[in-house]
């Protein structure tokens, strides 16, 4: 068994001065046979990204309402090195984007290729130079080890289908001391809705033990949330 073997996928380009990195680290090591969610993500990797604008960044959809607020509580500084892992249609990509600014940058990872052409192509004609798209795989970030200062997981935990083997890969791309926001559904019987309680595995203590599981401690929790609830861990 082999562990963060760089394979050196080839850098790729989309229209002009549009590069997205070259981050192909593949974790051999097999923590789990099987995906613990097959199919989950299907949608994704077939989708056109515009259809998801509207769905991911409108109004009435928690985490977009309170998006400023939770950049605010991430305690992202100018500066830093940010990965958003699941970065989808790029909503809080560009907002770390923002407060980073020119010395930092962030990394918008996604398993989807067109979520990470299109973001990084929406980032250039933007203005926002500081955004590298990584196309990761379904077991590892594939971020480089001890390259980031912050990761952000929004509504995408419940995505990964080999949870401990991407929390693995995440926590050796932290920095030591370096921190890790999820944020996901409140999934309670009785409380949720039926979509929530089929669409997401389980609920916050599940996810909770298994991200300490994988080498982080909760150090704080957001308190101006709803529909979601979000957790700040440390690397251990
Ligand atoms: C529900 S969307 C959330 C997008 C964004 N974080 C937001 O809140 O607007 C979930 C995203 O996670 C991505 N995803 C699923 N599994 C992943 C994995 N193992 N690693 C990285 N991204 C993944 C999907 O392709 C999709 O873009």
């Amino acid at each position: 068994m082999m562990s963060g073997t760089l394979v050196g996928r080839a850098m790729l380009g989309w229209g002009s001065g549009l590069v997205l990195a070259s981050l192909a680290w593949v974790t051999l090591a097999v923590g789990q046979e099987q995906s613990v969610r097959p199919g989950i993500n299907d949608d994704f990797m077939q989708a056109d990204p515009s259809s998801y604008v509207e769905r991911f960044e409108k109004e009435g959809r928690e985490v977009y309402d309170q998006r400023m607020t939770i950049v605010q509580a991430s305690g992202v500084e100018p500066g830093m090195v940010v990965a958003d892992v699941g970065a989808g249609t790029g909503l809080f990509t560009r907002l770390f984007a923002r407060q980073v600014g020119t010395a930092g940058r962030v990394y918008a990872v996604d398993i989807a290729p067109n979520f990470v052409y299109q973001l990084v192509r929406d980032c250039r004609q933007t203005g926002y130079d500081n955004v590298i798209g990584v196309i990761c795989d379904e077991r590892s970030s594939t971020l480089p080890p001890e390259s980031v200062d912050f990761v952000y997981i929004c509504d995408t935990y419940h995505h990964f289908e080999y949870p401990y083997d991407t929390m693995k890969s995440i926590h050796s791309a932290l920095k030591a001391g370096g921190r890790l926001m999820v944020l996901d559904f409140v999934r309670e019987e009785g409380v949720s809705s039926d979509w929530i309680l089929n669409h997401v595995r389980a609920g916050r203590g599940v996810f909770q033990a298994e991200i300490e599981q994988a080498g982080f401690e909760l150090v704080e929790e957001v308190d101006f949330l709803k529909d979601n609830y979000g957790l700040i861990f440390r690397k251990r």
